[in-house]
């Protein structure tokens, strides 16, 4: 019987944690979802809103530009953080913040253990099995979680919506209306009757 293995086992996994159940089970109940959110869409609220059926909070972690000229960002954080605060309004449970520099050490700040992300295909499995593992490499306390996006919005990206509304496509439905405006304005497009489909905010 393998009996006496089972505690070298769970030694090695979990080397460091000599909380007790209860607490584990406190740590669990925020989760930091990080990303650019250069904008927010559909894709992303309907993650948080799903996560709020898990977690007790979730905290919305804008990353602020980096350096690198290819990652620009189409909205500033300013107006990223005041977007997603206008849209998770009417959700008290829902942390708007920002960080910069490495998202271990902003999570490592907060109370959470769980970094939260949305897998649309297996085109994002690369990128993110790549990032989960080079964050839990630098914080071993914490874990990557990630929910499948929702099938109507598996096709939606912050990228692909700013390239259609920057060719003056239409993005409503797929983004807020307040979004879907503030691309316009970006862009310098007619601000026409919104359309009224999805959710509204
Ligand atoms: O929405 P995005 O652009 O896919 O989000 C990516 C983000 C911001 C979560 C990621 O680039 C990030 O965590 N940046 C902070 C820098 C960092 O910690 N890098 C190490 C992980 S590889």
């Amino acid at each position: 019987m393998l009996a006496g293995h089972l505690p070298v086992i769970r030694a090695r996994r979990w080397p460091v944690n000599q909380k007790t159940k209860g607490e584990k089970e406190s740590i669990g109940k925020l989760a930091v979802y990080p990303g650019s959110f250069d904008p927010l869409t559909y894709g992303h609220i309907d993650i948080v809103e799903r996560a709020l059926e898990i977690f007790d909070k979730v905290i919305l972690a804008i990353a602020h530009e980096t350096s690198d000229a290819s990652k620009r960002s189409l909205f500033t954080v300013e107006e990223r953080i005041e977007m997603a605060k206008e849209l998770f309004e009417h959700l008290p449970n829902v942390i708007v913040d920002s960080f910069k520099g490495l998202l271990v050490d902003y999570v490592g700040n907060t109370n959470a253990k769980v970094i939260l992300r949305g897998l649309r295909a297996t085109s994002d499995f690369e990128y993110e099995f790549h990032m989960a593992s080079m964050n839990r490499s630098l914080n071993i306390h914490l874990d990557t979680m990630f929910m499948m996006t929702s099938k109507d919005y598996f096709f939606v990206s912050s990228r692909s919506i700013k390239e259609v509304a920057a060719l003056g496509g239409a993005v409503e439905g797929l983004v807020p209306n307040l979004i879907a405006r503030r691309l316009k304005e970006k862009f310098k497009l007619p601000v026409t009757q919104e359309k009224q489909i999805g959710w509204e905010y």
